[in-house]
């Protein structure tokens, strides 16, 4: 075939495949439905580790994490600063996951950390741990880490 009608019928292709597009919109919407379904199924995790933690944890941690929630300053050792660089460079979830669920203690750290796996479900407690993660990742990406409070 010469150039000229290769570009023809590939025209023609392009034609009938746009106006049989056009002519079925309710595919276009069940796909993007599918879509903001797929992201509300993505962002849910995260937004429930939020609700767990802005109810359970951030009176000590604080909202964004830094170790100044209003009760921070009763407790000793300072809570943990999710942003600071210590924390960030060592993440580990499964080790997050024992500490938020047993307690400082059972980790080697301070009991004035408490155990929430008697008052929180072990879903509930994994969600507060990916919503630390997101803390201390999000601070690491926007920023050099940072050591505002040392314990
Ligand atoms: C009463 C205050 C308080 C509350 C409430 C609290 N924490 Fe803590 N948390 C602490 C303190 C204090 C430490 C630091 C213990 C240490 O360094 O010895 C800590 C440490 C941690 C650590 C370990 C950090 C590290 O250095 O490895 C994690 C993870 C953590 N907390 C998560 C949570 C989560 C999630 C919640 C909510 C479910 C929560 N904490 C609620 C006080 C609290």
């Amino acid at each position: 075939m010469k150039p000229a009608p290769l570009i023809l019928a590939l025209g023609a292709v392009v034609l009938v495949a746009g106006s049989c597009a056009r002519r079925q919109p309710p595919q276009n919407d069940v796909l993007m439905k599918t879509i903001t379904n797929f992201e509300e199924v993505v962002d849910a995790p995260l937004a429930h580790g939020k609700q767990v933690y802005s109810r359970y944890c951030a009176v000590c941690h604080g909202l964004e994490g830094k170790g100044d929630g209003f009760n921070a300053f009763n407790v000793k050792p300072r809570p943990r600063d999710f942003t600071d660089s210590a924390f960030v460079t060592r993440l580990d979830t499964a080790l997050i996951v024992e500490t938020i669920s047993k307690g400082g203690r059972s980790v080697g750290l301070s009991s004035a950390m408490p155990p929430w796996g008697r008052t929180l479900s072990e879903a509930d407690v994994r969600s507060a741990a990916g919503y630390v993660r997101y803390l201390a990742r999000s601070a690491a990406s926007a920023k050099p880490a940072s050591d505002t409070l040392s314990q």
